[in-house]
């Protein structure tokens, strides 16, 4: 036998960059996600039952996974707040009764350790759900949870981004129990997350296929609620590593400033949430907003939307996990078209995998 491979292709497992490898774990990642760090769920699901006030903070894609928790919480009637980790001294108000939950999947991101601090010496109760054993995090936080996402290589956040959801998402679920909720659907869900994450993954062809259409260098992310989520993520993982503009936001703020600029130079990734969803039909007119001046769609969607220059069709699941389905949807997106743009996809230019300075 004859083998080819340098250690660093060992490594990669025959994927030609970290990122599309990383993509790719994430069915197994995610089954190891959704059973790791039970009792440690527990404790900080009653210390937010416990707590007046609740604030996720994080930086980049880890803030992204904060604002998951504003939304899945209100669903049981629990305020919690996203906070940008570096804007957390200006504005966070913490006391005894405040519980922080930093998320970091390095555990050392500068601006995210110097929030912990700020709430540690307020006497606050700090909390960490992190992917690095013994990080810093882990050492200043009174309760870490383990995320158990293997290590990331490449700078741009893929699997732990969907560990760190489905983290958050079994924190919801020891939540509702604590208030005599009826989790079990949610509970049910989760068995099936790897399947259709795979579901998506197995599109991956078809999506390389669309990224040879984008041809433009202005690029909108939209969507409504809980996968506002997916439309920041979307655009940070598209601007990240192919160098292109892309912005996300909810498509009910594209008509507040945005939607002047679309037309042929600008495409729109639409994320379309399940069909259950009450903000299902809103974003099919805002698509159809989109394509009555010129822009391309490319929509990520449990249904066909007819108007849509490409479907990019996802499993049809519960809006509650439908933000972890998607992710691989534009992962792949913002991978592809970087490849074809030739840029260093594992590596992109001045960004780092753990930011360590202010
Ligand atoms: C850097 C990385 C991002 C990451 C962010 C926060 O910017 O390039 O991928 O989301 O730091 O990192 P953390 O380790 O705190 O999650």
């Amino acid at each position: 036998i004859e083998i080819n491979w340098d250690i660093n292709q060992a490594e990669k497992k025959g994927y030609p960059h970290f990122m599309l490898k990383e993509i790719m774990e994430q069915p197994e990642i995610l089954k190891i996600s959704s059973k790791i760090s039970s009792e440690e769920i527990k404790k900080l699901a009653k210390l937010i039952k416990d707590s007046e006030k609740v604030y996720f903070i994080g930086m980049g894609t880890s803030y992204h996974a904060c604002i998951y928790a504003e939304y899945l919480f209100s669903k049981l009637g629990k305020l919690v707040i996203a906070c940008d980790a570096s804007e957390f001294l200006n504005k966070g108000v913490v006391d005894e009764k405040t519980l922080v939950i930093a998320l970091t999947q390095s555990g050392e991101t500068y601006d995210t350790l110097k929030a912990m601090r700020y709430a540690k010496e307020r006497g606050a109760k700090v909390g960490a759900i992190v992917n690095i054993l013994g990080s810093t995090a882990t050492r200043e936080a009174d309760i870490t949870v383990l995320m158990g996402a293997g290590l990331e290589i490449a700078v741009c956040a893929t699997k732990t981004f969907t560990s760190q959801l489905m983290i958050i998402y079994r924190l919801f679920i020891e939540f509702g129990k604590l208030l005599n909720k009826d989790m079990a659907v949610y509970e049910r869900a989760i068995e099936k997350i790897p399947k259709y994450v795979k579901e998506v993954l197995n599109k991956k062809d078809y999506i390389e296929r669309v990224t040879k259409d984008l041809k433009v260098n202005n690029y909108i992310f939209i969507s409504r609620g809980i996968n506002i989520v997916s439309a920041l993520e979307g655009a940070l993982k598209f601007k990240e590593i192919t160098y292109l503009h892309a912005e996300g936001m909810s498509a009910g703020m594209l008509k507040h400033g945005t939607i002047s600029l679309i037309d042929e130079r600008m495409d729109t990734i639409a994320i379309v949430p399940p069909k259950n969803s009450r903000v299902f039909n809103s974003i099919i007119s805002n698509i159809e907003e989109v394509k009555a001046r010129n822009g391309k769609v490319i929509a990520i969607t449990p249904v066909e939307i007819e108007t849509a220059d490409y479907n990019i069709i996802t499993p049809n699941v519960i809006e509650e996990i439908s933000p972890i389905i998607y992710a691989p949807a534009y992962q792949l997106l913002a991978y592809y078209k970087a490849v074809q743009l030739n840029r260093d996809v594992d590596k992109p230019r001045g960004l780092a995998k753990s930011v360590t300075v202010e």
